[in-house]
């Protein structure tokens, strides 16, 4: 029988089914805490019920709180009423776990007496992921299960852990080979002719112990994590609730639990990641390719140029199994490349997260060579050697001649005009951009470029294939440096002009760190090679950059660059550095100043939200938050503060466009003019959405 639109109740064999069918996810909107509170409650009054089964219909278990719900708040029953009724029952409560049991749903597996699971399941607890925390019990039932060091683990990195992890931590029972649903009502029934007892999960202590008697966990847990958790605010208040588990009994713990989640929901952080997590999703969404669009079938790749951006890109498709054609110019180079990428694979392999046999596996999909005629067969092409048109319209003019009809040339050019590299083709609907970012195994951005001609069925192809290589892919238009490098080229332009003026490049860099950068922009090109793009031939010196390269520093790579580096990669200010930069403002008769550390904030930021505005405007980007999940996946805009249009919005736009005026007013430089689409909104009170 049906108990509200969302869950479900059946007596089978004397065992209650309480079924929830929420789709997508199953997520724990109003009905469905009402349906489970009615269910349990039902099943604890029938005499014909001796155990009670919780199970989900669809793709997945329970994957958390209803995430839309969280701005209305909270409506009744509570999640944390429903769970005490589970919780105190008095007839065992199994939950049958298939998919995701995550955050509010484990945390209602938590609350019954035994948890099977499927083998694929996965259990977690993400909500650090929204800048929250386990506010259902978790941070005081997970570690009585798992202990606390496993807890902690879990609640500050979100990640969740496969069934088999679970079963050997104890968090779930028994895992059911075959149907689910079957398995666990034969569990139900063993449970009951056993007699067993109903063990809730907040009397145990056993696991607690340790860290009772040595509480230097946490802070040795504390400082493991500092580097990866910095700025963020939720990973900290998940630890205090660990501690409190430890330091509390039950009762208390979860009245801190309550205390620090409330804490938490109101934090512009949680906002902030929150709208992120929806932002990421909706990039997915392109409005003029309909959902039903056929995919394209891809199981062969090429790949061309064998360097570092080539040879990361490979690696991605290798590692989810997919063969790749990697061709260069020279045996040398090819093998110089296929060397860097074994190298990598048995770093990873030495830190113990991949086994030899998989090196050897993922190796053996990489099919070197020397001929662009081996790529006859592949799906899609990525081409990846250096940026310059006449050589990327040569390959793309040899590609269409011999790759097969119908498969797709992509261009990895980080800002070249996408539709002149199609031109080279007969066929521009089959040419794309795939933008990918160093290092290309590492950064989760994908920017799919999409140009004039470009089919939809491509577009559809590659934002699918991104998923598949566990990309997050972003479509924008054709522009110089695309979304991503458009808006990093007005940042460097006035990170330089800072310099200039006096702010040397070390400040400028702690600025943007202490904002919630990995790194300032100064280092950022250090890192990246101050020599990319550089021409040693033409160089005259002219600016900064032509000097510090012509004197062999052009970077990290060389041991310098803005800064000197030691042999750790430590970096230093460089005084030669700052002589320059006092050399060419005398040239230009700029008279050096202290500048003040907001004063670089806002001219390092407000020039990317102009930029971004303009973006929009010129229909380059689809949507303001797509430029924010370029930001965030691409060049480490803290994901805290949501990205740059989202930062924008917090700050007001009134007060983003009175800034840019002002600059513009102060500098005489039309680079301030603001967009006109944010002087529209702005001056209608609207928001970037
Ligand atoms: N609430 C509301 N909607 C949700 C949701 C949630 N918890 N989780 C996912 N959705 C929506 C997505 O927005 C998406 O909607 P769309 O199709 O309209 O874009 C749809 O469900 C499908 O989601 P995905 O595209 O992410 O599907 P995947 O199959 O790739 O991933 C998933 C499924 C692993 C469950 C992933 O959606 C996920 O990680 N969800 C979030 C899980 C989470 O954070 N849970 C904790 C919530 S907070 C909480 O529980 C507080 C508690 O402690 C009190």
């Amino acid at each position: 029988m049906q108990l509200t639109t969302m869950v479900s109740y059946e007596n089978m064999q004397g065992v209650a089914v309480v079924t929830v069918d929420n789709p997508p996810v199953n997520a724990l909107s109003q009905g469905v805490r009402q349906g489970l509170l009615e269910g349990v409650n039902k099943a604890l009054a029938d005499d014909a019920v001796q155990a009670i089964v919780i199970h989900c219909a669809g793709r997945t278990f329970i994957a958390g709180a209803d995430i839309t719900e969280f701005a209305s708040g909270p409506a009744e029953p509570s999640l944390r009423d429903m769970l005490e009724l589970m919780d105190g029952a008095g007839k065992p409560v199994i939950a049958a776990i298939h998919g995701t049991a995550l955050g509010g749903g484990l945390e209602t597996a938590l609350c019954c007496h035994y948890r099977v699971a499927a083998p694929g399941a996965r259990l977690g607890l993400p909500e650090v992921k929204l800048g929250l925390l386990p506010g259902a019990g978790g941070t005081q039932r997970l570690p009585r299960v798992v202990g606390v060091e496993k807890a902690l683990q879990m609640v500050t990195s979100g990640v969740p852990i496969g069934a088999v992890e679970a079963l050997e931590a104890g968090l779930v029972d028994e895992i059911v080979e075959g149907d689910l649903l079957p398995g666990a009502l034969a569990f139900g029934h063993q449970i009951v002719a056993r007699g067993a007892a109903l063990p809730r999960i907040r009397d145990r202590d056993d696991r607690l112990q340790e860290a009772r008697e040595d509480p230097a966990v946490f802070e040795q847990f504390r400082r493991s994590i500092a580097r990866k958790s910095r700025g963020f605010i939720a990973p900290e208040y998940n630890i205090r609730c660990i501690e409190a588990a430890v330091s509390q009994p039950f009762d208390e713990g979860m009245k801190t639990e309550a205390r620090l989640f409330t804490e938490l929901m109101r934090s512009p952080q949680a906002a902030a990641q929150q709208y992120f997590f929806f932002a990421e999703r909706q990039a997915a969404r392109i409005p003029d390719i309909p959902r039903d669009t056929p995919e394209l079938p891809i199981a062969r790749v090429g790949v061309i140029g064998a360097g570092t951006m080539g040879g990361g890109i490979a690696m991605n498709m290798v590692n989810v199994g997919i063969p790749v054609t990697l061709v260069e110019t020279s045996q040398e180079a090819l093998e110089r490349g296929l060397g860097v990428i074994r190298g990598n694979y048995d770093n990873t392999a030495r830190k113990g997260r991949l086994s030899e046999a998989d090196v050897v596996q993922r190796m053996g999909l990489i099919n070197g060579s020397l001929q662009l005629q081996e790529l006859a067969q592949c799906d899609l092409v990525i081409e990846a050697v250096f940026e310059n048109m006449e050589v990327k319209k040569d390959i793309f003019r040899r590609l269409d001649a011999i790759v097969k009809p119908g498969a797709i040339l992509a261009s990895n050019t980080s800002a070249l005009d996408l539709n002149e590299i199609a031109s080279a083709t007969a066929r521009p609907e089959s040419v794309i951009g795939l933008h990918f970012f160093s290092p290309a195994n590492v950064m989760k951005l994908l920017e799919v470029v999409r140009g004039d001609a470009t089919a939809r069925e491509v577009i559809k192809t590659c934002m699918g294939f991104a998923r598949r290589i566990d990309k997050v892919p972003v479509l924008v238009g054709v522009c110089h440096g695309f979304v991503g490098n458009r808006i990093l080229f007005a940042r460097q332009t006035q990170a330089q002009q800072l310099a200039l003026e006096g702010a040397p490049p070390h400040q400028v860099d702690r600025v943007l760190y202490e904002f919630g950068f990995p790194m300032g922009a100064f280092q950022m090109s250090d890192l990246a090679g101050l020599d990319i793009g550089w021409n040693a031939e033409t160089s005259r010196g002219e600016t900064i950059r032509d000097r510090l390269c012509e004197a062999g520093r052009r970077g990290q790579k060389t041991g310098a660059g803005y800064y000197d580096y030691d042999e750790n990669r430590k970096p230093t200010p460089a005084p030669l550095v700052a002589e320059l930069y006092t050399e060419f403002a005398a040239r230009a008769g700029i008279i050096q100043r202290d500048i003040a550390d907001q004063e670089i904030l806002e001219r390092c930021l407000l020039p990317m939200i102009n930029e971004g505005a303009k973006i929009l405007e010129e229909g380059i980007a689809i949507r303001a938050s797509d430029i924010d999940v370029v930001y965030v996946y691409g060049y480490g805009w803290p994901v805290y503060r949501g990205g740059p249009m989202y930062y924008a919005n917090s700050l007001g736009l009134d007060t983003v466009l009175a800034r840019l005026r002002h600059y513009w007013q102060q500098s005489g430089d039309d680079f301030w003019r603001p967009s006109r689409l944010l002087v529209e909104l702005a001056e209608k009170g609207g928001r970037f959405s």
